[in-house]
């Protein structure tokens, strides 16, 4: 197949300029009665989704490589998830497993225990977001120990609810004017700025494991009683951070640190898990065993759906201690069960295959374009680093925003992330012509990109 033939295939249909009269009509009715708190990167406005496609109201049809932020796994509207949704939603919409008993629940829980990355039993608390499950992890945590204090890293990102907000460490404007938080959190670095070292593989082992063992070395001699600390937090990948894969070595040296002074390890696997990159959760790379999990995005293919999964023991608490009423409704279950079958027995594996070839090709950009300084990622959560000089790492922010409009322009829908990093988190049943087509569209928006700001090689 020519390259034409693989476009015409399988590449995005524009008709109209961007934005068209109907998109048009929607961002102004969006900016007099929605939220002003949002941030949109291109006036994308959604009318169906099919796969890797999204058609907009105007009849241009985009490759999605956001997924609605990491949500979509199995595609757009997987014909099994929507007939499992509609089966479900004709049977029993709600009930409110916080009052009364639901069989549905139940069975998602034995089969996210099959798949976990902690010994079990376990159990599992619903709600219908991430932030939901990071809060009900934070809850957890100081109800469990009985200890007030919390870690989290810079960078991290663990939702915009109170407690979830205190956790987090992203960026300003997500705090700005909110405080006074949840008191008892501590931010550390997590192992970011390794990337810039220039002594090679053995430097930046050395600098991740001397991250986490600041925690210990200093914090706890200084400031922070290791005794009051409930837990560490941690994304094995952070998500809105900018797409960074924590060391193998971070990873086991956190858990260390938490077995020695009885800390519990909650890994945040909000974006990271869920099959996104090639296993059920991205800790299972490092060979890590956390004692709570926090789930939601990819596994109910967009049905709101948050789940808290923890050692069974750690989950200690008494009736009326905490509870969603909508969380773990028969419809999100019906659409996780019928998303975890797809994960399993096809999108997981094809996540790694495809994913790999992505990042194969994109880490050549390192070298033919003068302005990607990193890629990074595992499996199909590959985040691309735009920098305005090598050497020193200078964040290209403008640039990164305008390759995601140029990318828009062309039918791909790219998002950013951290301060200057592309994100590339397609839907879990990408095929190859697909990633193909996407990565050349991306290529000639970021060499347009480069050539704008006179930084083409
Ligand atoms: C790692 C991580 N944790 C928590 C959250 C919060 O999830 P939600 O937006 O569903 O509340 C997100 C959302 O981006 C995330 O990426």
């Amino acid at each position: 197949m020519t390259k034409q033939e693989m476009h015409a295939q399988y590449g995005p249909k524009i008709v109209c300029p961007l934005p068209g009269s109907k998109a048009k009509a929607a961002v102004a009715a969006d900016e007099r009665l929605i939220s002003p708190s949002y941030t949109r990167s291109y006036p994308l406005v959604a009318k169906r989704g099919r796969g890797v496609r999204v058609e907009d109201v105007d009849g241009n049809q985009f490759l999605d490589f956001a997924a609605g932020i990491a949500v979509v796994s199995t595609g757009h509207c997987h014909p099994r998830v929507v007939d499992a949704i509609q089966k479900q939603a004709a049977e029993l919409i709600h009930i409110s497993s916080t009052d009364f008993y639901d069989e549905h629940i139940t069975d998602l829980a034995e089969k996210l225990s099959a798949v976990a990355p902690m010994r079990g039993p376990h159990k599992y608390f619903y709600g219908n977001s991430g932030a939901e499950a990071v809060e009900c992890a934070l809850k957890l945590a100081r109800y469990h120990t009985g200890r007030q204090h919390v870690i989290a890293f810079l960078g991290a990102f663990h939702g915009r609810t109170m407690g979830a907000l205190s956790l987090t460490g992203s960026k300003p404007q997500q705090k700005r004017r909110f405080a006074p938080l949840v008191p008892g959190v501590t931010h550390v670095r997590y192992p970011y700025a390794y990337r810039g070292c220039t002594g090679g593989p053995q430097e930046e082992e050395a600098f991740a494991l001397g991250c986490a063992r600041y925690i210990e070395e200093k914090l706890f001699k200084t400031v922070l009683p290791p005794e009051e600390v409930a837990a560490i937090f941690v994304e094995p990948i952070q998500g809105e951070g900018g797409y960074v894969v924590a060391p193998t070595n971070f990873l086991r040296e956190l858990r260390a640190i938490c077995d020695r002074h009885g800390i519990l390890l909650v890994a945040d696997e909000v974006q990271s898990g869920c099959g996104r990159t090639g296993k059920w959760w991205a800790i299972e790379h490092a060979g890590v065993e956390p004692d709570i999990v926090c789930i939601a995005k990819g596994i109910a293919s967009g049905m709101p759906l948050g789940v808290c999964m923890a050692k069974a023991e750690i989950m200690d608490w008494v009736p009326g201690s905490h509870a969603s009423t909508f969380g773990g409704n028969p419809v999100s279950i019906a659409a996780a069960l019928a998303t975890m079958d797809i994960i399993e027995t096809e999108a997981m594996e094809n996540a790694a295959r495809v994913g790999g070839l992505m990042l194969e090709r994109l880490s050549g950009w390192t070298k033919t374009h003068a302005m990607v300084g990193d890629v990074r990622g595992r499996g199909l959560m590959i985040g691309v680093e735009l920098v305005k000089d090598k050497t020193t790492r200078e964040p290209a922010t403008a640039v990164r925003n305008r390759v995601e409009a140029l990318a828009f322009e062309r039918g791909l829908m790219v998002l950013g992330c951290g301060e200057t990093s592309l994100r590339l988190c397609p839907p879990l049943i990408l095929k190859e012509e697909e990633a193909t087509v996407a990565l050349d569209i991306l290529e000639e928006a970021l060499t347009l990109a480069e050539k704008e700001a006179g930084s083409a090689v």
